[in-house]
């Protein structure tokens, strides 16, 4: 596997496949990999002929009092784990390569940015459609895998992509898990041993929410039932535990078609999401 950091070397490889016929994967990333990366890869693998990783800790996605600064960055660890699962490129442009002077250009998506983490992390959205538009510029990948574990970050591209006429397919990967359930993130390294330990609650509190509903609970009382759990498990502020239409991402007033099940709240200083789909007749 070869690193490249400068977009005329990755133009050249990139365009040397494409020249080839192979069909191209995209797995963007923030570094900081783990199994749930890994899934990305493997289903990329099924995809495309070649799979690209980018790896970008991107700065105008995090707001002013987030974790820039202590965003883990281990880029060597990151690289071993992509070789062996079979990754042929990793993309790691420098914050200079990405955001040159002059730069002046954002990506704003209405609608599906502005609720959920798009209300509580202002600005956030953008930050990613932005760099995600230029990464797809970038590399003109066939084919760009997410996680659903950040279900509105897929939401919103997707969005951008049908909007913008970008010729890419998006995938979303199903949540990887740990054993007793919660959602692999790379921010889980930020969690002390109570912390990792009380973070179990939030897969519980949203399997019970998703139960009630499905049973045929009204949703209000669930999703208080959800905040319930989550408050008695240590996490406080509660951004937002909702029940939403699963595309548009709306509140929906009753439970009925594909709708998704999310939550986000905070342990400490750790900011942790994790969401369900719930498909109901
Ligand atoms: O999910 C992430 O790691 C980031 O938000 C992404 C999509 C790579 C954009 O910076």
């Amino acid at each position: 596997m070869q690193t490249i950091r400068e977009l005329d070397a990755l133009r050249n490889c990139v365009g040397a496949w494409q020249a080839a016929g192979d069909r191209i994967a995209l797995v963007p990333t923030m570094g900081a990999l783990h199994a749930g990366h890994m899934a990305l890869v493997t289903e990329a693998r099924r995809h495309a002929d070649r799979v690209v990783t980018s790896i970008f800790v991107n700065p105008t996605q995090f707001g002013p009092n987030e974790d820039l600064d202590r965003y883990p960055r281990r880029e060597a660890a990151d690289a071993a784990m992509l070789e062996s699962h079979g990754c042929d490129l990793l993309w790691a442009p420098e914050v200079a390569t990405m955001y040159p002077a002059g730069f002046a250009t954002n990506v704003s998506v209405r609608g599906v940015s502005e609720t959920l983490c798009g209300a509580a992390r202002p600005g956030h959205f953008d930050g990613v459609a932005t760099v995600v538009a230029k990464l797809f510029g970038q590399v003109q990948p066939d084919v760009a895998l997410f996680g659903e574990k950040d279900y509105q970050q897929l939401a919103v591209i997707r969005r951008m992509a049908r909007d913008l006429d970008i010729a890419v397919d998006v995938v979303g990967v199903p949540t990887q898990r740990e054993d007793d359930g919660v959602a692999l993130s790379s921010r889980n390294a930020y969690l002390g041993p109570d912390e990792r330990i009380a973070a179990r609650a939030l897969p519980r509190a949203l399997g019970a929410a998703a139960d009630s509903i499905a049973a045929g609970d009204p949703i209000a009382g669930a999703l208080l039932e959800a905040r319930r759990r989550l408050s008695e498990a240590g996490f406080t502020p509660i951004d937002y535990v909702a029940l939403v239409d699963a595309d548009t991402l709306q509140d929906v007033p009753v439970a009925k078609g594909s709708l998704r099940l999310l939550a986000a709240a905070w342990l400490g200083r750790t900011r942790l999401i994790d969401n369900l789909p719930l498909e109901l007749n």
